[in-house]
């Protein structure tokens, strides 16, 4: 096993953006380098650790900062975390960033209009229809990160191209 510095990889963006398949793939890799890895995604946690929640702002919010202590306690232990939750709310974002120190902001950028196209779990057809209600880009806000580590644009790069550049930046920030 690997010396590795602990450090978090934040991915925020609407629903049906690409966040789990980048930070998948991004862990793949990183587990085929020997490092140690712990993934959180927001369909996984919701289940278990935050299932309790719903998705108002409140709600939204306390679900982040549950994670953020997860994160934070890995990330001091040495391992490589890869989040992936809509995370609309950039003060309980800023938060992260100060609670973990480690921390790369991984804003997974997707038009809405391909975002809808994708639709994997037909999840904006009935939040159009009005069946599901505060869907984040539909009928609940999505605050943009203003100057996050990584910006990709899964809308113009292929899932390699994502994975590349933010495996690249890990590595210019010295974590892997
Ligand atoms: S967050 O806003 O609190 O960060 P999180 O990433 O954990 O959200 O959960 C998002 C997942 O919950 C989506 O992938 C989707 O499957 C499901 N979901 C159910 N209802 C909603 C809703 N109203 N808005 C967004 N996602 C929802």
């Amino acid at each position: 096993m690997k010396d590795q510095k602990g450090f978090t990889a934040w991915f925020t963006g609407l629903p049906c953006s690409g966040k789990t398949a980048v930070a998948n793939r991004v862990a793949e890799l990183l587990i085929e380098r020997g490092f140690k890895v712990e993934r959180l995604d927001g369909d996984i946690v919701r289940q278990s650790l935050t299932r309790d929640l719903g998705f108002s702002k409140e709600d939204r919010n306390e679900n982040i900062r549950r994670i953020t202590f997860v994160a934070k306690l890995l990330t001091r232990n040495g391992v490589a975390v890869l989040t992936s939750f809509i995370s609309p709310y950039r003060e309980v974002r800023a938060n992260a960033r100060e609670e973990i120190g480690n921390f790369v902001e991984v804003y997974v950028k997707c038009s809405l209009e391909v975002c809808k196209q994708r639709d994997v779990k037909g999840m904006y057809e009935k939040a159009i229809k009005g069946e599901i209600k505060e869907f984040t880009g539909v009928s609940d806000p999505y605050e943009e990160p203003l100057d996050p580590e990584i910006l990709l644009e899964t809308d113009k790069e292929t899932l390699e191209e994502s994975t590349n550049r933010v495996i690249k930046k890990l590595s210019d920030l010295g974590y892997i």
